[in-house]
């Protein structure tokens, strides 16, 4: 069923609410670069059974799905030449999870870190949010993944998918079958040693983080996050960019504003923001403007693109109806052969 040849480059966003640049530095920006390049065969996932642990209302769900989806399209991820899909389009990610949720012990996954931090937090946490990794280990493995280029904070579930493969090849793939029938027959012989050999996961996947963007810092210097309060959404308006750079404490005893900086070192090289933080030394009301101004530039040609495609969603739904049905040939087509290694079929 695989006819392209190219190594799969796959990955996926929560839609959980508004992006923000973090998401962008740290993951979208490396698929619009790597799909524009044609060497990978690129999955682009909404993924929609990951965020029902955190939305948990139909009509949200919905519209941050469609919303997800025509992020995608706005940053510049074309569905000509690569597959933009909803997870639960497929349902093949649901039935391989559940395979790998068979074969995975309870504190194998308890070394996960959010299942950890929201222990130490003393949330209470959903059999789904304790069993994401093996959600995840599905969305690469069902389709031979290659890459899968996330931000620093993701590692570890690539990780956890590299190990479940070599688990279930362990278990299943031992090239032996449980033929009764005669081995003295010649035919019956050759049949038996017919049998693949080959493991069913044959492409171990490998994350693609980009160090100087690993964890892009947001307005208070720590890890840009919902959960923080201290994003810059991505299709931020003038206005909502000016309000979020003003709000940057500024520690006047350093050399220079370093969570201003650590911002701007986003857009522009540090050869350019040199001299820029030289002239304007302890002037930080005109740093923060020079920043306001970058991200304005950079921010609006994507922000008008997203408005376009909010005011046709016919095109984002087209999109993903060919992306769910060129998604569920592939994952079907590596599901027989898991169903047949299990021996439900
Ligand atoms: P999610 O939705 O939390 O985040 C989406 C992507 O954005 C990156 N990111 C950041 N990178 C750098 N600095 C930041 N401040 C920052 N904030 C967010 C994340 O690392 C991530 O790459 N489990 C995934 C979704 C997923 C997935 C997959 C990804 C489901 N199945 C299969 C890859 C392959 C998640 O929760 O991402």
């Amino acid at each position: 069923m695989n006819s392209d040849p190219r190594p799969v480059l796959l990955s996926g966003i929560k839609p959980t609410g508004e992006l923000h640049i973090g998401n962008y530095f740290g993951a979208m920006r490396q698929l619009v670069d790597l799909s524009k390049s044609d060497e990978h065969d690129c999955y682009i996932m909404v993924a929609d059974y990951h965020a029902l642990n955190f939305i948990q209302n139909a009509q949200n769900m919905r519209e941050l799905s469609l919303d997800l989806a025509t992020a995608y399209m706005a940053v510049g991820l074309d569905p000509a030449h690569l597959t933009i899909f909803k997870q639960s389009d497929v349902p093949a990610h649901t039935e391989l999870a559940w395979i790998f949720e068979s074969i995975t012990t309870m504190p194998y996954l308890m070394r996960a870190h959010a299942f950890k931090d929201a222990e130490a937090k003393n949330h209470e946490i959903s059999v789904g949010t304790f069993n994401y990794p093996l959600l995840m280990a599905a969305d690469i493995l069902l389709y031979d993944t290659f890459v899968v280029p996330v931000g620093q904070d993701q590692k570890q579930h690539v990780e956890y998918a590299r190990d479940t493969a070599e688990k279930f090849n362990r278990l299943f793939c031992t090239g032996i079958t449980s033929r009764t029938n005669s081995p003295f027959n010649p035919n019956e012989y050759l049949k038996l040693h017919e049998v693949p050999k080959d493991e069913v996961f044959t492409v171990l996947p490998i994350p693609l983080i980009m160090p100087e963007v690993a964890i892009v810092p947001g307005t208070d210097g720590q890890k840009m996050s919902k959960s923080y309060g201290n994003t810059i959404p991505l299709f931020a308006s003038r206005e909502v960019i000016t309000e979020r750079i003003m709000s940057i404490v500024t520690d006047s005893s350093g050399e220079r504003p370093e969570n201003v900086y650590a911002i701007h070192r986003l857009l522009k090289s540090e050869d350019e923001l040199v001299p820029l933080y030289e002239e304007h030394k302890g002037k930080y009301k005109a740093l923060k403007d020079a920043l306001i101004a970058d991200l304005e530039e950079f921010i609006a040609p994507m922000r008008e693109r997203y408005l376009e495609l909010k005011n046709n969603p016919d095109v984002v739904i087209k999109a993903l109806h060919e992306g769910a049905k060129k998604a569920n040939l592939k994952a079907e087509s590596k599901m027989s052969t898991v169903r047949r290694a299990v021996g439900v079929v």
